[in-house]
């Protein structure tokens, strides 16, 4: 079982102390990543750090690692290629970028190359469907790209090369990049000058300046308040919310019943027990209409169903519905439903209704 190195036992304890004393479990998140930092996964050692570090159990810690597809639960290659298949993308090309990389690898998604460079996934949305298709190597971004173009990117990397994303920092490592993603800066020189944002992903902000549209001041120093005092804040605000709202308005008064009694105006019980109202639902009257029996034509016009004999009805059904042999409903016989079928076109040849002219079993002719 792996044993954390000091390095990340501190960086733990900083990540840790970044929240409030009682929302220490807010660190897993950031923590999850440290530990993917040193392995390249999450591995059972690493959510038993989380999980002791954090005070939690291990099913807890598991629950959220195995939630998130960035916490990879099998070692990883050094490049993680991430294309995107979904809507934008695959219109655009994404699956056969993806296709051209997976057959070029010889791997499939979420698998890992031979000589542990690169693992390749598919992935949903990467929220840059404006440059789409899109790939993201260690989640930086390679935009607008072609077949050709990705296994340009795959090969550089296999010779050790770094290629250059369209936009953001430098290409590093998985490793470095989890680093990265628990909170801790990129220490490489210049890595944060590369690179700039697309006018795409800026032309939100362009058209913001060009309104006049501006969020409200936030202060990045706004201290975090520890869970008794947002309780605190919260029971306080629901209490105004309540005092605030009108008071209900008082029921208009009944009319008095002409027993001149002021008592509220109640249903009669139902005295009718539930074996008795069973039988009336099972055995309609005879003269009830059945539309829905064996051999009852419904019609669409409207006009409602001619009164039937129901008990005739279904006895003419069941002798023209024999049961399949196969044992299922007498209904699924292979011989009615086409009968059915061909009844509903006639049905709608005639007087342009749909096949919902057909009755349900589908036996009269
Ligand atoms: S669909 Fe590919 S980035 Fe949105």
């Amino acid at each position: 079982m792996t044993t954390f190195t000091e390095e990340t036992r501190e960086r733990a304890r900083e990540i840790i102390a970044r929240y409030p004393a009682d929302r220490s479990r807010s660190a897993l998140l950031p923590l999850l990543h440290l530990v993917q930092s040193e392995e390249g996964y999450v591995s059972p050692a690493g959510v038993e750090f989380c999980a002791e570090v954090l005070g939690l159990n291990k099913a807890q810690v598991g629950a959220v690692a195995t939630f998130y597809t960035m916490y990879k639960r099998k070692p990883t290659g050094d490049y993680l290629v991430s294309v995107c298949t979904n809507t934008m993308c695959n219109v655009l090309g994404g699956q056969e970028v993806y296709d051209t990389l997976a057959e070029h690898l010889g791997v499939g998604h979420d698998e890992t190359t031979a000589d542990g460079r690169i693992t390749l996934e598919h992935a949903e949305c990467l929220a840059a469907c404006d440059y789409g298709p899109v790939m993201t190597v260690n989640y930086d971004f390679f935009d607008n790209v072609d077949p050709q173009g990705a296994l340009g990117v795959v090969e550089e990397l296999r010779a050790g090369g770094r290629p250059m994303p369209t936009r953001g920092a430098r290409l590093c490592t998985l490793k470095e990049m989890a680093v990265q993603l628990a909170g801790f800066a990129d220490e490489r020189d210049g890595a944060v000058g590369d690179g700039g944002p697309g006018e795409p992903t800026l032309r939100g902000l362009r058209l913001a300046e060009q309104h006049g549209i501006s969020v409200p001041g936030f202060d990045p120093n706004t201290p975090i308040r520890s869970k008794a005092e947002a309780d605190k804040a919260a029971a306080e605000a629901k209490a105004r919310a309540e005092a605030a709202k009108p008071a209900p308005a008082a029921e208009p008064a009944k009319p008095a019943a002409a027993t001149g009694s002021t008592a509220p105006d109640v249903k009669a019980p139902d005295d009718k027990s539930p074996q008795v109202r069973t039988a009336e639902t099972r055995q309609p009257d005879a003269r009830t209409a059945v539309p829905d029996a064996p051999g009852t034509k419904v019609p669409t016009d409207g006009t409602p169903p001619a009164p039937r004999d129901a008990q005739a009805a279904e006895s003419a059904g069941a002798a023209a519905n024999p049961p399949a042999g196969d044992g299922k409903p007498a209904g699924d016989e292979a011989g009615a439903q086409q009968r059915n079928l061909k009844e509903a076109e006639a049905g709608a040849g005639a007087n342009g209704a749909g096949p919902a002219v057909a009755s349900e079993t589908g036996v009269q002719k």
